[in-house]
């Protein structure tokens, strides 16, 4: 049931997961800006995040005269004044290196004359790592090194020197450490995600699949092949606080390289053992921000459905496909096995949107030419308004007609901590014919919740409150097949959302309590207990699973202040020769509302004897895993 929500928000993909340091690295930037509902615009600012050493010897320009990829046309010219003239990049807070480990650095470069281009990462003014590339007269060509560190380094500056004065056009600075997984993602955070041991991984989002505009939408052709020829695309989290929070920060300049694009998370599908979910955009911009679709008479609107067909050819199709072909030239000839498809985010329905009758078409046209790929619809941003009963009644309605419509129904729910507690039997009395996924869920505390820099969100209690919810998620998986919190990821000091399940700076990352609750669960899965009495009211709740080796776990999770008992003698175990393994996920009593430091909240574990009873202290989690 438990798998992964990936999107591209609090710069989750570059700037994160994307192992790439430089910021802006093809000089595409562009500052984004919005004057309320449906009005955007951009600006271009190729220099975002790039300077001279010292501005009276180095001058930095942007030209697109004869670029190196007319898809990314923008490139710097340098001109070096005086020897040793320089320049820097901002890469977001700046470059964390570790002691011992290697980097990999390439750029491309077309030099006037023949010149030594010196790239080092700077502690104040002292070289950490550096390198002379001999940089020959003449077009286009990358320029290669790996380079070690032999020190641990925070917030140090990337810096390109010039040998002697000239002039050096430069494109595609990279740096990425050399254990990146895959040599694409950065290794702390995919081995977070990877130890969840997902069964899923929805991507690219939520609203960036739809756009603050069309334009702005995430375009998945575009961000497969070779990676120069992926045109930068600003991002629709690039506008959400603008209206909230008047200075210019970091989000105006928030864009999509897509160095990681759809290729790469088949990829990363592979890499965690999961089945992807990637999810289409139906010719809705996103609702929240505007009114902006195409209408369905429209011609254009028959492309978007062609990139729904052309994506499960990318995915699944032979090497002889065209889009298979692609996928095979890209060195992956064997299928990445894509089972489902999301059609639209979540979409609601209104005069404007249409959005049932996309659904439809959409539904028809993917069946038509792939009757097994399992659609997945929406219910709408919520579970409790008119948006989310219509969606429901929409989706009925057709599935008597056709059961094939929707595999599962995607639910969105950002909600409180008594709405989740209180809520344990929410989907108890659901009719069992639809399947659900609870695609985006998180609990929000009301006074503390931002949703801007706020880690402080992610308390103890709200993650408690989660795995209160999830016991009943877990007693009703026969209709709950998939469950995902969100967000997944935030760099400090550049979210758009909070909470999120793991936060990170350049040099490391922690996970939330909301994160262990999610892979206690995750990693503790089996076939729900039938016979298994629950505890679900009040504020003690329990569910139990028949793991695949035969284990029985229990989970229980208590958010009251007094200790409860779980009674084991129902579950008919035979004592004699049990081991018993027991976890739990309990905070102090000053870390329970806010926690001062991550490493305060993490599993312990335990091998107990077992007995009929089971203590479960306030405000805690355990699992009980009964061999
Ligand atoms: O998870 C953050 C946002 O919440 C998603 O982009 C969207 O689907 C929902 O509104």
């Amino acid at each position: 049931m438990i798998g992964i929500f990936f999107e591209d928000i609090n710069y989750g993909l570059d700037g994160g997961l994307n192992a790439q340091l430089i910021e802006n690295r093809n000089f595409e930037t562009l500052k984004c800006d919005s004057e309320g509902f449906g009005q955007f615009s951009t600006e271009f600012d190729g220099l975002y995040g790039w300077k001279a050493l010292d501005d009276k010897i180095g001058v930095l320009t942007i030209s697109d005269d004869k670029p190196l990829t007319v898809k990314n046309p923008h490139y710097l010219v340098f001109e070096a004044k005086a020897s040793g003239a320089g320049f820097s990049n901002k890469a977001y807070d700046g470059i964390y290196l570790k002691k011992n480990a290697k980097y990999d650095i390439s750029f491309y470069a077309k030099a006037e004359e023949d010149n030594t281009v010196t790239v080092a990462v700077l502690d104040g003014d002292k070289a950490v790592i550096c390198h002379d590339f001999d940089v020959k007269k003449g077009d286009w060509t990358e320029y290669k090194a790996s380079l070690t560190s032999d020190t641990d380094l925070s917030k140090g500056t990337f810096a390109v020197c010039l040998k002697d004065s000239g002039c050096i056009s430069f494109d595609f600075f990279s740096m990425k450490p050399a254990d990146s997984v895959l040599g694409l993602f950065r290794k702390d955070l995919a081995e977070l995600l990877r130890d969840l041991k997902p069964e899923f991984l929805r991507f690219p989002g939520g609203c960036v699949v739809e756009g603050s505009t069309l334009e702005s939408r995430y375009w998945w052709k575009r961000t497969v092949g070779p990676v120069i020829d992926r045109p930068y695309n600003w991002s629709r989290w690039a506008v959400h606080t603008s209206w909230l929070e008047p200075e210019v920060g970091p989000y105006h300049y928030y864009g999509q390289t897509y160095e990681i694009g759809f290729y790469e998370y088949f990829l990363l599908c592979e890499y965690l053992g999961c089945k992807p979910l990637p999810v289409v955009g139906v010719g809705l911009a996103c609702q929240f921000q505007t009114l902006e679709k195409v209408d369905l008479d429209d011609p254009v609107f028959e492309e978007y459905i062609q990139d729904a067909l052309d994506l499960i050819e990318f995915a699944n199709g032979s090497v002889d496909t065209v889009w298979g072909g692609l996928r095979a030239s890209m060195g992956h000839p064997q299928p990445f096995n894509m089972e489902m498809i999301g059609v639209g985010n979540e979409q609601w329905e209104d005069e404007n949107s249409q959005f049932f009758e996309r659904y439809r078409i959409f539904e028809k046209r993917i069946h038509d030419v792939y009757p097994e790929m399992k659609c997945i619809g929406t219910a709408g941003p919520d579970v409790s308004s008119d948006k989310y009963t219509r969606a429901w009644e929409f989706i009925r309605e057709e599935s008597a007609k056709n059961s094939n419509f929707v595999y599962a129904v995607d639910e969105h729910y950002y909600v409180n901590p008594d709405w989740l507690i209180s809520n344990n039997h929410f989907y108890d009395d659901y009719s069992r014919d639809i399947k659900v996924f609870a695609g985006e869920y998180a609990c929000h505390l009301p006074d503390s919740c931002g949703r801007f820099n706020r880690e402080d969100s992610n308390t103890f209690y709200a993650a408690l409150a989660e795995a209160a919810f999830v016991t009943g998620l877990e007693r009703n998986s026969d209709l709950v097949v998939m469950a995902s919190y969100a967000p997944l990821l935030s760099r400090i000091g550049y979210s758009q959302w909070s909470p999120n399940m793991i936060w990170f700076d350049g040099g490391s990352s922690y996970a939330t309590p909301s994160y262990h609750v999610q892979k206690l669960f995750s990693i503790n899965k089996g076939e729900y207990i039938k016979e298994y009495k629950p505890l679900n009211e009040g504020t003690f709740f329990t569910s139990a699973v028949k793991a695949a080796d035969g284990s029985v776990i229990l989970k229980a999770v208590n958010v009251g202040d007094k200790e409860e008992t779980i009674d084991l003698t129902g579950l008919n175990l035979v004592a004699d020769d049990r081991k018993v393994k027991v976890t739990v996920l309990a905070a102090g009593k000053d870390d329970v509302n806010s926690i001062s430091s991550p490493d305060k909240v993490s599993p312990v574990e335990s091998e107990v004897e077992f007995k009929d009873a089971v203590k479960v202290a306030p405000l805690s989690l355990k699992v009980i895993v009964i061999k």
